[in-house]
């Protein structure tokens, strides 16, 4: 246990703030990869390789068709399944979609929102972000909401001013009661998929104003506890470097979480 740096200087209002340290998520996005026979094998190699491990939480999220295949694969096992997305509608004539309470009867327990995938190829602006979390949230998935800036917004000097406006908007309207499970990833756009991993410094700096936004809308004591992972070419040979700063409570992992030798050594960093 330790103290967070607070304002002030009276030791209460460091008591107030005391509290337990945040335990880490290790989450694999395999996106748009592997069938249910692919999942299969891939859960019989990783979970011997994960056996035992308590430090982190894990937890994949595979594609929509092989969901109920992984979670048969990884009953009673530390491996939670997740979706990478989740309509904001209940059951109701949406052709193509896939509602939280289906997510749900399969034994999901995560769901990714908002990737940066979905924002640039799909067309996801903030506000459907807020209505896939509340959904998300009230169904009581846990959800791992994406924000993170791009290249030209970066260079530009704005970084700090998307990450605001899209934790502002995505976390509109719910309360902190509410939104108690949520866990944020942030992903840097121009360091998914590229090799090019943000400097752990980078990556505190941008989860030090998620915390900050997540303040705003939920009250520093939520802002303490909240999982903020980082996500953007994680891979064996960085993920030790990026998991030992204070700021950064676990990774969102893509390219790498396909292989499980590879995920696994990222879970054991
Ligand atoms: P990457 O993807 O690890 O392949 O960069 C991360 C993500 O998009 O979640």
């Amino acid at each position: 246990m330790y103290f967070r740096q607070a304002p002030g200087s009276h030791p209460a209002q460091y008591l107030g703030r005391l509290r337990m340290p945040r335990k880490k998520v290790i989450a694999g996005n395999w996106k748009m990869y592997k069938t249910p026979e692919q999942t299969v094998a891939f859960l019989h190699d990783f979970l011997p390789e994960v056996k035992g491990h308590t430090r982190d939480e894990i937890v994949i999220a595979p594609p929509y068709i092989d969901l109920y295949a992984a979670v048969q694969a990884s009953e009673g096992s530390n491996v939670a399944i997740g979706a990478q997305d989740v309509c904001w509608r209940e059951e109701c004539a949406l052709t193509g979609e896939i509602s939280s309470g289906m997510l749900l009867s399969v034994g999901c327990t995560h769901v990714i929102i908002g990737h940066s995938e979905r924002r640039q190829f799909f067309a996801e602006t903030d506000d459907i972000v807020n209505l896939k979390l509340k959904a998300a949230l009230e169904a009581g998935l846990v959800p791992i909401v994406c924000v993170g800036e791009v290249l030209e917004e970066r260079e530009a000097g704005l970084t700090e001013d998307v990450l605001r406006r899209q934790c502002m908007r995505a976390f509109s309207t719910i309360s902190a009661a509410k939104a108690a499970k949520m866990i944020v990833a942030y992903e840097p756009v121009w360091a998914i998929g590229t090799g090019k991993t943000a400097t752990p410094q980078m990556a505190s700096d941008a989860h030090v104003i998620v915390r900050a936004e997540a303040a705003k809308a939920f009250g520093q004591e939520f802002a303490d506890n909240l999982r903020i992972l980082y996500g953007g070419s994680v891979k064996p040979d960085n993920a030790k470097t990026l998991m030992a700063e204070q700021e950064i409570d676990g990774a969102l992992v893509g390219g790498a979480s396909l292989d499980p030798k590879s995920f696994a050594a990222i879970v054991k960093y």
